[in-house]
């Protein structure tokens, strides 16, 4: 047989290598080419090809190079210490088809190494890799980003930065990830605020132009309570979102008091920021500072305390990919459109207890869900539940979807752990510094008014009627409960882990 190559190839080190790596290349082109034509990318598919399978590729190259190596010394043809390096001879053609093989091979290998690290680059940086490879850690993330308003924003838009700086840092952290994972170290739920987020310059601000002025938006909420009717009720309010530039016309509203005609300074006396206690803003014209203090707190902030953080988007719209939504919210949703049916006694009490209650993994909240539902009606109910066996099969079906998309107990996420800031029913948000409560020297209150951030257009409530008002209607509170705003903030009864709503609903 006529050898091609030089006769020190033919070891069996060095072919052991040549089959590894043409055996991995082999793969790497036919999962390239599954790839490219399938319609359904699978998330390993990039890993198995851009990452694991180049490490085989390069390993039996390095094989074949050392059986040479080793092929070489053995036979004594070369005396290596009186001549280094081999005598090439490009006249004898057998040596220089070897040349020409070997150039060829070089370069097509240095091809395809640097598309394949493109490759395994823009793989690491996907949303499938960032969302799909560790499975339950990062399920919460991604199923919450993927019915998010941002579903179509990139993972990396907003955690990762341009520039080789990010790059490195984002692969470091990401090696910690992957080995924390493979070893099971990592927290749950995992914590926020994140320290390291990019700026919000750098992410919100690159697609939400600030100055970009906002209309007022119109948000309408049906309610319904606890009791045997669901009694309904609604609210129709006008978020005052608002913005602007003035030289180009009109400014107002929340966006332009918070980001554009003041900057704001704050600190918390905790790390998930819920409790303010100390407010500075700056109106940015006149360079006026007003420093606002939570009653009763101490007063001494040093100004030039690390712990100051200046207010930006992230500090309201903390959830915008990632929203975990508190039960009564998504509950009331699903009956206003007819998914949960509102005639169904006590659905609305039932199916928020069944989202909140204490699972360990989410097949067995799946079934727990469906036999709590079914077993109430069968117990209480029996007429109903043979008569509306359908609607309330439906009914479930819809509460276990709900479970689905916003708990995930592997992980120990749900609305309960992640504060939300934008508003002020199950956190403070919004009220940790307009409460009423934190007050400047001369007197100054940060505003409680019911209709600075909104206008409660309409309301319409069993016991009050419909209420309409472009000014704005006082606030009536769903149910028989007297609260009274001045005192009370929502989230004292409306919170993570108040009991005062669950005993009140209880005793009825
Ligand atoms: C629109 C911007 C945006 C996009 C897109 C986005 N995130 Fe986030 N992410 C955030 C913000 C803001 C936070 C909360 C930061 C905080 O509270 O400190 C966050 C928090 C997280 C957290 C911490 C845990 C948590 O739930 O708060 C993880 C993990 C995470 N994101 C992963 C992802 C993954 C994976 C994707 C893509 C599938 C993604 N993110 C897409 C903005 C985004
Ligand atoms: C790559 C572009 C991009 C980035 C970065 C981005 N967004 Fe968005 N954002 C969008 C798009 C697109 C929409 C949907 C537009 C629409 O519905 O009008 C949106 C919608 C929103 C909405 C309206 C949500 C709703 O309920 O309708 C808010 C609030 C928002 N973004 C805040 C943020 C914040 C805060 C950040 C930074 C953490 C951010 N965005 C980063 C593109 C982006
Ligand atoms: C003081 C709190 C606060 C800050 C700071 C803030 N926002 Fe908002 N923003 C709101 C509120 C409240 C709404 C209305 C949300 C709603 O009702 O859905 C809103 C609405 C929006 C919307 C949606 C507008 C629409 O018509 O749907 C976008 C986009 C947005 N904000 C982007 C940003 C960006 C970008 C920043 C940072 C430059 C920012 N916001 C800073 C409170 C804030
Ligand atoms: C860190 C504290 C802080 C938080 C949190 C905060 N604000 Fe403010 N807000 C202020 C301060 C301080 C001012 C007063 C600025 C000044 O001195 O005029 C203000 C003013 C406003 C104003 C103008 C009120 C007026 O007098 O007409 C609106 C509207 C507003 N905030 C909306 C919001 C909304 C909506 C949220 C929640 C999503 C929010 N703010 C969260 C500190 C805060
Ligand atoms: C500092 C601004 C601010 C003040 C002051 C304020 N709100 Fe709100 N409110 C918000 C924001 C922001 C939301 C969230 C809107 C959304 O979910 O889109 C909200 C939402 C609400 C909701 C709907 C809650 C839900 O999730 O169903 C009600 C009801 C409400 N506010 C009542 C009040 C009442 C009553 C007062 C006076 C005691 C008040 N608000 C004062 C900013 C404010
Ligand atoms: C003293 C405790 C308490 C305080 C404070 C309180 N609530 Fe309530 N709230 C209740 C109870 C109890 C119910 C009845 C729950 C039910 O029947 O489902 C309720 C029901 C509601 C509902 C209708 C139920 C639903 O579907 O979510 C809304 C809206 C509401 N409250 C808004 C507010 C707002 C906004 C504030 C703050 C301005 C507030 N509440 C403060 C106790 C309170």
């Amino acid at each position: 047989m006529r050898k091609i190559f030089p006769v020190s190839l033919y070891n069996p080190i060095s072919v052991a290598g040549a089959l590894l790596a043409g055996i991995s290349f082999g793969l790497i082109i036919f999962l390239m080419i599954i790839e490219t034509f399938s319609a359904v990318h699978k998330p390993y598919m990039g890993i198995i090809a851009f990452v694991i399978l180049p490490i085989f590729l390069i390993t039996g190259l390095v094989i074949i190079a050392y059986g040479w190596y080793r092929e070489h010394k053995r036979s004594k043809q070369i005396d290596f210490k009186a001549r280094k390096f081999p005598k090439i001879d490009l006249n004898d053609p057998k040596q220089m088809s070897v040349a020409v093989f070997f150039s060829v091979g070089t370069i097509f290998l240095l091809l395809f190494s640097a598309f394949g690290s493109f490759k395994a680059y823009e793989y690491t940086d996907s949303d499938e890799f960032c969302g799909t490879v560790c499975h339950t850690v990062m399920e919460p993330e991604y199923t919450a980003y993927l019915n998010s308003p941002h579903s179509k924003v990139g993972c990396v838009k907003c955690h990762i930065g341009e520039g080789a700086g990010w790059f490195v840092r984002a692969k470091i952290s990401g090696s910690y990830q992957l080995y924390s994972v493979t070893f099971n170290k990592y927290s749950r739920p995992i914590p926020t605020p994140i320290e390291n987020l990019r700026p919000a310059q750098e992410t919100c601000e690159q697609c939400h132009w600030p100055k970009h002025f906002f209309s007022e938006k119109k948000v309408h909420l049906d309610y319904y309570l606890a009791d045997s009717a669901n009694t309904k009720s609604s609210l129709t309010l006008l978020m005052r979102v608002g913005g602007g530039n003035h030289e180009l016309g009109n400014t107002n509203g929340i966006h332009w008091h918070m980001n554009i005609a003041n900057d704001i300074y704050y600190t918390a006396t905790d790390d998930t920021r819920q409790t303010i206690n100390w407010v500075k803003s700056v109106n940015k014209e006149s360079g006026k500072e007003t420093i606002y203090t939570l009653k009763g707190a101490n007063k001494k902030v040093s100004e030039k305390s690390a712990e100051i953080r200046k207010m930006d988007c992230i500090d309201c719209h903390n959830r915008p990919a990632h929203i975990y939504n508190e039960p009564s919210r998504t509950v009331n949703i699903s009956m206003s459109i007819g998914r949960v049916a509102p005639d169904l006694p006590y659905i609305k009490s039932i199916s928020v207890q069944a989202l909140d209650g204490k699972y360990e993994t989410k097949d067995e909240a799946q079934k727990k869900i469906s036999s709590f539902i079914t077993s109430f009606y069968k117990n209480n109910y029996p007429e109903i539940a043979k008569l509306k066996a359908k609607e309330i099969n439906t009914a479930i079906k819809e509460v276990q979807k709900i479970y689905s998309r916003n708990y995930f107990p592997e992980m120990r996420v749900s609305w309960k752990h992640y504060p939300n800031h934008l508003g002020h029913m199950n956190y403070d948000g919004c009220f940790r510094c307009h409460d009423g409560n934190h007050v400047s020297e001369d007197g100054k209150v940060i505003t409680n008014d019911c209709n600075s951030c909104h206008v409660l257009l309409a309301q319409d409530t069993p016991k009050g009627g419909k209420q309409v008002n472009l000014d704005g209607v006082e606030f009536s509170h769903p149910g028989e409960i007297e609260v009274s705003f001045k005192t009370q903030k929502c989230s004292a009864c409306h919170g993570v882990g108040n009991k005062t709503l669950e005993k009140k609903v209880a005793q009825r």
